[in-house]
């Protein structure tokens, strides 16, 4: 056989730039037919496109300076308001949806969950801090995962008042503190679901309500609540980063992340070791339902415990703190209602003065105070509250 011209590595390089754009284009083909017989056999309607010149980067440059100043949500609900519900445009070079439309979000999230998945983008970007889990899986690992957590949210064990109730003396203790003046809730609201989920999480509070806010700790350390929330800024910086995700790495995020894995750990070893310690001398019945008792039960992984407990802060804490947040937001701009809702409790639990501590159930049949919760939750329930 004659031997081969030998192969320079300009011809070698264009080879392989074109073998990757006919990759690209072939890609972009099957996606588009797919997507195409998915939207008719669906009956869906074309998303309205925004304006995306220069594939896209101005926009995706907008995201990222409006998300150094907190103002990207209204950017995007701005973007909606102008375009519709459910919009299209480029963002970086890639096609971007994004709905606000109740009836796509029913359907994603509930009724044709399964047709629908994270992709790999939420696990590049988030699993420095939290691995594998319920927020980062799809198909069988998600349904792993989801069977494993499912049985722990039941009614019982999330109903846990009295484990509340130190929590909420110290968030209103902040409150007297501050004599009359303004006080800021949202970053107490953030410390208060902080300290009562890792109690049901871990059984023991990080107790950040405890601390006086002064930023860093004196060694220069961060405390677990901001190594958390420090963590939780670079997942969403990597998110918007998109393929370029692994470039956001910096020192503050891994020693962000080495924080939350280390404090984690040490509640799982102690919960193995009381584990194991209650095979030889069987224990008094457990007092209070504990997230983690229950998780090493079925599992001893370390590592597979800390990301499971990791996944559950971040679903239970912010969320609460936000609802919270968006709460007193709209009962200070809504007088009437939040004397209505000031009586229905009175008149249902009373002041709290005696000292008796509410049933959840007693909570929950305050049928206003849920009305009022919903509303919070509900975008909708901000509309027009620039004007005031
Ligand atoms: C007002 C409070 C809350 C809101 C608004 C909220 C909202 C959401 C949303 C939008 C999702 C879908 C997230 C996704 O894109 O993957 C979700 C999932 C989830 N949330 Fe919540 N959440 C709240 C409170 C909580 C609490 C307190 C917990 C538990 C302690 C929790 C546990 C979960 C879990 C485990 C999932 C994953 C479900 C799955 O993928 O099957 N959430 N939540």
């Amino acid at each position: 056989m004659a031997d081969l011209p030998p192969l320079s590595i300009k011809s070698l390089a264009v080879g392989l730039l074109i073998l990757y754009f006919v990759r690209k284009l072939i890609l972009f083909v099957y996606r588009s037919y797919t997507n195409y017989r998915f939207a008719t056999a669906n009956k869906c309607l074309p998303a309205a496109r925004f304006p995306s010149p220069w594939i896209g980067i101005p926009n995706w440059w907008s995201i990222v300076k409006a998300a150094r100043t907190s103002e990207h949500v209204a950017l995007i609900c701005n973007r909606y308001k102008q375009y519709g519900n459910t919009i299209t445009g480029y963002m970086l070079g890639a096609t971007h949806i994004a709905t606000c439309e109740p009836e796509n979000i029913k359907t994603i999230l509930a009724t044709n969950f399964k047709d629908w998945g994270l992709g790999s983008a939420r696990y590049n970007s988030f699993y420095p801090l939290l691995g594998p889990g319920i927020f980062t899986s799809d198909g069988p690992a998600w349904e792993h995962s989801r069977a494993l957590l499912r049985p722990q949210f039941s009614r019982d064990q999330v109903s846990d008042i009295e484990s509340l109730d130190i929590h909420v003396n110290r968030l209103m203790g902040w409150i007297d503190k501050s004599a009359g003046k303004i006080v800021d809730l949202q970053p107490l609201f953030f410390r208060f679901t902080l300290d009562s989920a890792t109690e049901f999480l871990l059984g023991e509070s990080v107790n950040t309500l405890l601390e006086e806010d002064d930023g860093k700790r004196a060694n220069g350390q961060m405390n677990f609540g901001q190594a958390f929330d420090t963590a939780q800024k670079y997942l969403m910086v990597r998110m918007r980063a998109r393929g370029l995700y692994w470039l956001v790495n910096p020192k503050e995020f891994k020693a962000a992340n080495k924080i939350c894995h280390d404090l984690v750990d040490r509640f799982v070893y102690a919960a193995l070791g009381k584990k194991n310690s209650m095979k030889s001398e069987p224990q008094p019945e457990k007092k209070k339902y504990v997230f983690l008792d229950s998780l090493v039960e079925q599992n001893e992984d370390v590592e597979y415990l800390r990301y499971q407990l990791l996944h559950i802060l971040l679903a239970g804490r912010d969320t609460t703190a936000s609802l919270l947040g968006a709460c007193f937001v709209l009962l200070s701009r809504h007088p009437q209602v939040y004397a209505k809702l000031r009586t229905e409790i009175l008149n249902s639990i009373g002041d709290g003065k005696d000292g008796r501590i509410p049933s959840f159930a007693e909570i929950k049949d305050i049928t206003y105070l849920r009305y009022v919760l919903n509303e919070s939750e509900s975008p909708t329930s901000f509309a027009g509250l620039q004007q005031y």
